[in-house]
């Protein structure tokens, strides 16, 4: 019985990888087919990589850790890792370097994939902690997705005609006006049991948070209009030293996308200009901008660890939650993930997947900045290598949580963790507020 059905379990844990694999596979062709060999081989922007190099990283990634070393196979080809090391070559480098052509890439990650697939169906997923439970390739999947959620943001910048399409995201389905508290306690903060979560992610330990008062949406464009128009960007007051010393520097003066037409603002995403939707969460804009925000409204941005309690905690049971809804995965229902929709739906457009404290759409839409930087958990142990989280601990970053449009369900729970630097714009990233209570609310 015991061996039978740990056949079953492997058999099904195979081809729920494949398919997480596949799904990723999609993703990236769709992304790279869209556009002509000439925009593959462009810098869009000084921040991001050539869509070509992004497809043959991808490949390398899953070349050296499923074909080499779950798989112990020969290398595809070795002589071209050290191109595609993203810790050797700096974003801006990238389009001068003796990169793969597209037909070259495209050839290579198809080789690639089909000596991973060979390695999955005779890995006995088990044994090692790179794969027991499909770590590996679980952690593959997730690295293409991010990449994907990357290639994205380019295809953001891009100029040019539109190439990408989906239908428009949902509108606002409840109410969502307002905040919760969330009572003073400790609840428990990251993971140790989900088999796929990252190094940055672990262990699972008690943090006690204070009480607080958190937004049940976050900041919408209406909202962030009003702050624009209010001076928002010509009051020093507002921002910090360093925000308005950025401000200044970089010319902010709305959103990243934004522009005035007489007296209406409209925003460009993926090559369409459109007037701004008004109850859409605000998205691209920086730390910084968040910040004098959220000091304009009286209020601030939500710890790491108050965002995750939001998201996570169950009052009526003390436990901790995979996701705000629960345990099931993400669906057209619950969040707005995975390039569903090429923008974030409306506030309250998702009341199926609110949390148990009340919060709404912590998942999906727009990454959320928070105050807290990038620090190791207590417990932290680096796998499977220190570049992909100990490297960065303590920089100049700002935590992001819970996943944008652009985010796939494989890499997005609660207790993913995302940063970047406080001025980065051209992410998918917006805000919620938060605060602490009076003495009359505690
Ligand atoms: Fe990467």
């Amino acid at each position: 019985m015991t061996v039978s059905a740990t056949h079953i379990d492997r058999d099904r844990m195979r081809a729920r990888i494949a398919a997480v694999l596949e799904r990723a596979r999609l993703r990236t062709m769709a992304l790279t087919d869209a556009v002509d060999e000439a925009d593959l081989l462009a810098q869009h922007s000084p921040l991001m990589s050539p869509l070509v190099w992004d497809l043959a990283h991808i490949g390398n990634q899953e070349e050296l850790w499923l074909v080499r070393d779950v798989g112990g196979r020969e290398a595809v080809r070795a002589d071209i890792d050290e191109l595609y090391d993203a810790f050797k070559h700096a974003r801006v480098n990238r389009p001068a370097l003796p990169l793969l052509d597209p037909g070259q890439a495209r050839g290579y990650v198809g080789t690639v994939r089909e000596k991973a697939l060979d390695v999955l169906g005779t890995s006995e997923l088990s044994g090692s902690p790179l794969v027991d439970n499909g770590f590996a390739f679980g952690m593959i999947a997730q690295h293409e997705q991010q990449h994907d959620e990357t290639m994205l943001a380019t295809h953001q910048l891009r100029v040019g005609a539109p190439v990408l399409s989906a239908p428009p995201a949902p509108g606002t389905q409840a109410p969502v006006d307002g905040e919760v508290i969330v009572p003073a306690g400790e609840f428990l903060m990251g993971t140790s049991a989900d088999p796929w979560a990252l190094d940055n992610e672990r262990p699972a330990h008690p943090v006690h948070v204070p009480a607080f008062a958190i937004d049940i949406a976050p900041v919408t464009n209406e909202q962030y209009l009003a702050f624009l128009t209010d001076g928002g960007y010509d009051r020093p007051e507002l921002w910090s030293p360093r925000g308005w010393a950025h401000r200044q520097e970089a010319g902010l003066v709305a959103p990243q996308f934004w522009e005035r037409e007489g007296d209406r603002w409209t925003r460009t995403a993926f090559g369409v200009r459109a007037p701004l939707r008004p109850r859409q969460p605000v998205v691209h804009v920086c730390w910084f901008e968040a910040e004098a925000y959220a000091r304009w409204a009286g209020k601030r941005l939500p710890t790491e660890a108050e965002w995750e309690k939001a998201a996570r905690f169950d009052p009526a049971t003390g436990a901790t939650r995979r996701y705000p809804w629960g345990a099931d995965e993400p669906d057209q229902h619950t969040a707005n993930l995975g390039q569903r929709h090429l923008e974030p739906a409306e506030v309250g457009a998702y009341p199926a997947g609110a949390s148990a404290t009340g919060v709404h759409q912590l998942i999906g839409d727009v990454w959320e900045w928070c105050s807290s930087g990038f620090e190791a958990y207590p417990g932290f142990r680096a796998f499977p290598y220190r570049e992909y989280s100990e490297v960065f601990f303590g920089g100049d970053y700002r935590i992001l949580r819970g996943g944008s449009f652009g985010t796939d369900e494989v890499a997005c729970r609660g207790t993913f963790r995302n940063w970047d630097h406080p001025i980065r714009r051209q992410i998918f990233a917006g805000f919620r507020l938060a605060r602490d209570l009076r003495e009359d609310e505690r």
